[in-house]
């Protein structure tokens, strides 16, 4: 080894020793002849001091910041009043006899000392620089330490580590797929695996009751904050399950990772809500139970309220909702006001507001309450003297829900309920199987179309299938999906029944599924499953606000790769090999959406 000890771990004891340490210098002081540098590496920092009487003086002068040093000299204790107890080596300091240089470093292209780095383009291009940082490097160890955690407890728990192809077929998770040609088998493409669905429930039918993988997907989809094209799940598998089986799995191993990195308590079992509820109450179908905001519909006082807004909204089919917010109607009006273009950015026409102070309701729709229905409205605002309630109409429910999220957010924020080391889990359950797709109008899978329908909802697969629920839970932390599971189809005729439903032909189906609706044919259990975003949860165990933080090599906004450059064009050569030719001009395909709500809208 070409060091004794480790930048974090002299001691007092270590008083007298002879030692080689190796790092980067942090920082270099220079202090009556003296020049102090802090030796730092993954485990901490050491004080070196260099005199010189020891260290030439050429060398001494050439030292600078992030070179990679060598020293050899000795522990002594540090005089009194120089000792620094923020600092676990703060007592000693290595005073050199020997330094030599191992690896030199020019100027740096960014500040490395100020905390969080503004330029994030600079820093993901020097990611190894970025990553040696001591607040970077917390991030990677939290994330090897709850990977660790996770495998741990699956491990006690009878969980078999299984891996999947990457190389395969298309696995429909609604994204598109990341496609790799095959140079044996010219102009045929594999796909990455959007997640090891399929695979994982081939485990089940080939007997691997409990099955367990960190796994790597990919999904050529629109980036955000929280949406990588490459991301790592915590994928698992039981057979012989229910919903509550696997919600109970996930709430101890919850539980377990939460205390062991961070020493919380997490309270279980986590509060469920359904789909519609949380829509309804909460304006997302991942909503922050951190904040106690919630929102209540009052379209069916809309025809009475004598509003027209209000009215116009729910004839044309849409919807009224509204929000007590407490205490802000104590807030100056400019403040009120500027609330609307939150709403209107979402595409709502406006905000409405009213609040209650000591002399009755004023602002824009107080006017309205005089009535029967206007006091239903204060009633079910549960509005008091000092709060805010703000309105949104329009005539598309999507808007309101869209607009009262980001408002609700917003608001949370405000009011200071958005604790960063509070962590309130809950479960999203009862989706629907299908959603309508936008243009089409074809029923398309909710979650993916190997999620089991609900039994009493059967009869209606075919004919209002957007009436059917599903069996299937999403797993909600602090307003963000951390998971997403449910029980699947296992019995093959169900499973035509549903492809079919989404209308895939009979042919179809069995071009692309033929393995899975053989082995269903084959003697399989039932099971169930879910898979955990592990970029999200170390991104809030982290207190980021973005999973490219957590990731050692993210990617952009626009996929690319700031470190190396990818995807780039490839020779001639190397794609006739694989039988493929490109277009002359490829164009960026899709703009990416930043704070678009929800994974499923
Ligand atoms: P789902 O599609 O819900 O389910 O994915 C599971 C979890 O993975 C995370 N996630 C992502 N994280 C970062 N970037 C992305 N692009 C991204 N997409 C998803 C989310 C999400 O909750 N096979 C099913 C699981 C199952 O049914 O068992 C699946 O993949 O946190
Ligand atoms: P008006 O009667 O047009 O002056 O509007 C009265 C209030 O309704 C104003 O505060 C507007 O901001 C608000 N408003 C307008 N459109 C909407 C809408 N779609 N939803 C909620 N409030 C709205």
């Amino acid at each position: 080894m070409l060091r004794s000890h480790t930048c974090g771990e002299l001691r007092a004891e270590h008083v007298g020793q002879e030692v080689t340490l190796v790092g980067w210098i942090d920082t270099i002081r220079d202090h009556g002849g003296l020049r102090f540098i802090d030796l730092r590496d993954r485990y901490g920092r050491t004080q070196v001091t260099l005199s010189p009487e020891t260290i030439d003086a050429a060398e001494l002068k050439s030292l600078r910041s992030e070179q990679v040093l060598q020293v050899t000299g000795q522990i002594e204790s540090r005089p009194d009043g120089m000792k620094n107890p923020r600092l676990a080596t703060g007592d000693i300091e290595l005073v050199a006899t020997v330094v030599e240089m191992l690896g030199d470093c020019p100027a740096l292209p960014f500040d490395f000392s100020g905390g969080d780095l503004v330029n994030e383009e600079l820093r993901f291009q020097y990611r190894f620089l970025d990553m040696r940082r001591p607040e970077v490097q917390r991030r990677f160890q939290l994330r090897s330490d709850l990977q660790h955690e996770l495998r741990n407890f699956l491990h006690q728990q009878n969980f078999i580590d299984l891996e999947t192809p990457m190389l395969t077929k298309s696995t429909p998770e609604g994204a598109r797929d990341f496609l790799v040609p095959s140079r044996l088998n010219p102009s045929q493409l594999y796909a990455l695996p959007q997640s090891p669905q399929i695979f994982k429930q081939l485990f089940m039918v080939a007997g691997f009751d409990r099955y367990m993988q960190i796994v790597r997907c990919f999904r050529d989809e629109d980036l955000r904050a929280d949406r990588q094209p490459e991301f790592t799940q915590l994928d698992l598998e039981m057979a012989c399950v229910e919903e509550d089986d696997v919600i109970e799995v996930i709430e101890g191993l919850m539980a377990h990772v939460v205390k062991s990195l961070t020493g919380q308590e997490v309270e279980t079992p986590f509060l469920r809500i359904s789909y519609d509820d949380a829509l309804l109450r909460y304006s997302s179908d991942a909503p922050d139970l951190r904040s106690d905001l919630e929102i209540f519909d009052l379209s069916d006082l809309a025809a009475d309220l004598g509003f027209k807004v209000f009215s116009g909204a729910v004839e044309a089919g849409g919807a009224v909702r509204g929000m007590r917010v407490p205490g802000a109607g104590l807030w100056p009006r400019k403040q009120i006001e500027a609330l609307e273009a939150i709403v209107k950015n979402q595409g709502a026409g406006g905000l409405a507001w009213m609040k209650s102070t000591e002399n009755g309701l004023a602002g824009p729709v107080a006017r309205f309450c005089d009535g029967d229905a206007g006091s239903r409205l204060v009633e079910r605002s549960g509005l008091q003297v000092g709060d805010l309630c703000c309105f949104v109409a329009d005539r598309s429910k999507r808007v309101v829900i869209n607009s009262l999220s980001f408002l609700r957010k917003e608001l949370a924020q405000k009011l200071g309920h958005i604790k960063p080391d509070v962590l309130k889990f809950c479960w999203v359950t009862e989706f629907p199987l299908f959603d309508e797709d936008e243009t089409s109008g074809n029923p398309v899978p909710c979650h993916h179309p190997f999620t089991a329908p609900h039994p009493d909802d059967l009869d209606q697969l075919e004919s209002s299938p957007l009436k059917v629920r599903a069996r299937a839970y999403d797993l909600v932390l602090n307003g963000f999906e951390v998971g997403g599971g449910s029980i699947r189809i296992h019995q093959r005729d169900l499973q035509e029944r549903v492809f079919e439903a989404i209308g895939l032909s009979q042919d179809e189906a069995k071009s692309k599924f033929s393995f899975l609706l053989d082995a269903l044919k084959y003697g399989a259990p039932p099971h169930g499953g879910i898979a955990l975003g592990i970029d999200r949860l170390v991104m809030i165990l982290a207190g980021d606000e973005s999973i490219r933080e957590v990731i050692a090599f993210p990617k952009t906004q626009r996929g690319t790769c700031q470190l190396t450059g990818a995807p780039t064009h490839v020779s001639d050569a190397q794609l006739k090999e694989v039988g493929l030719k490109v277009a002359d001009t490829p164009e960026a395909v899709s703009t990416p959406v930043e704070g678009e709500e929800g994974d499923r809208r």
